[in-house]
């Protein structure tokens, strides 16, 4: 996929002076089991305080010139935590989903849901379409759930639609590139991530957008998710707004 870059224009976020913008945010929001601990309280009341982020980011974002927001939710490796975790991760996507879908279909966001359906609960996955289908001819501003989601099986099943398509003869193998494989991702039709924010202390990816974000500016926050909000997410674009992407190309000038 060719690499999209971020778009200039005025932000706002700081006195209205013109800044690079991202065109697309990805989040791994971390930090809840840490947050709740800290706090003295169990881990659950840590995920619904996320929701809460949740929330407030997206509606920061909402006010930013930003089109595309990901947000990684579970991921495929989150299958390693008690049943009883797992379930309350599932049920607080359901309230989440069932409280905020209405607004945000009249707010005009278009939801998209990232990764596989597979081991999902029949409710949780028809919860899912429904949130997909009920906001697909939005435009305004484009959400991205990473659930249930793995890079690394993302990149899996792409290749398999390939191999289905080369074994059906639609395709040669010389048309196989990058552009072919990125049309199979689960994140086709939005950029490549420009910047993607970590909060809760770790430094690595987890497996979020393993592909997409080849090129994406890193930011890694101390700040536990469920103290994330406005001011965080200004935070980041700030430091992103700093950095210089090349692409592998020189310096701006040097040449
Ligand atoms: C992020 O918070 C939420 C998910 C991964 C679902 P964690 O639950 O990972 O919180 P920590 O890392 O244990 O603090
Ligand atoms: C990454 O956080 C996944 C999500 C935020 C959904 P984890 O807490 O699962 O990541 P690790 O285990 O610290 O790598
Ligand atoms: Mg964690």
């Amino acid at each position: 996929m060719t690499v999209e870059r971020a778009s200039s224009n005025s932000a706002g976020f700081n006195d209205g002076d013109s800044r690079v913008m991202p065109a697309h945010v990805g989040i791994i929001m971390d930090g809840n089991g840490r947050w709740a601990s800290r706090h003295g309280l169990p881990r659950s009341v840590g995920h619904e305080r996320g929701v809460e982020a949740l929330r407030r980011t997206v509606k920061a974002a909402q006010k930013l010139d930003l089109r595309y927001l990901t947000v990684y939710s579970f991921s495929t490796e989150n299958w390693r935590r008690p049943v009883s975790e797992v379930t309350a991760l599932f049920s607080l996507l359901k309230t989440f989903v069932n409280r905020d879908l209405d607004r945000l279909k009249n707010e005009g966001v278009r939801i998209r849901v990232f990764g596989t359906k597979e081991g999902l609960p029949d409710d949780v996955s028809a919860l899912l379409d429904r949130a997909v289908r009920e906001t697909a001819d939005n435009t305004k501003f484009n959400l991205g759930i990473a659930f249930n989601y793995g890079g690394r099986e993302e990149i899996s099943r792409a290749a398999r639609a390939v191999a289905l398509e080369l074994k059906a003869g639609r395709i040669g193998e010389e048309e196989i590139d990058e552009q072919l494989l990125a049309s199979k991702l689960d994140t086709s039709g939005f950029p490549d991530p420009d910047l993607i924010i970590r909060t809760g202390e770790e430094r690595r990816l987890s497996n979020f957008l393993v592909w997409q974000g080849a090129y994406s500016e890193l930011v890694f926050m101390d700040v536990l998710w469920p103290e994330f909000g406005e001011d965080s997410l200004h935070s980041a674009l700030e430091t992103f707004a700093s950095r210089e992407r090349r692409f592998g190309g020189l310096k701006s000038g040097a040449a």
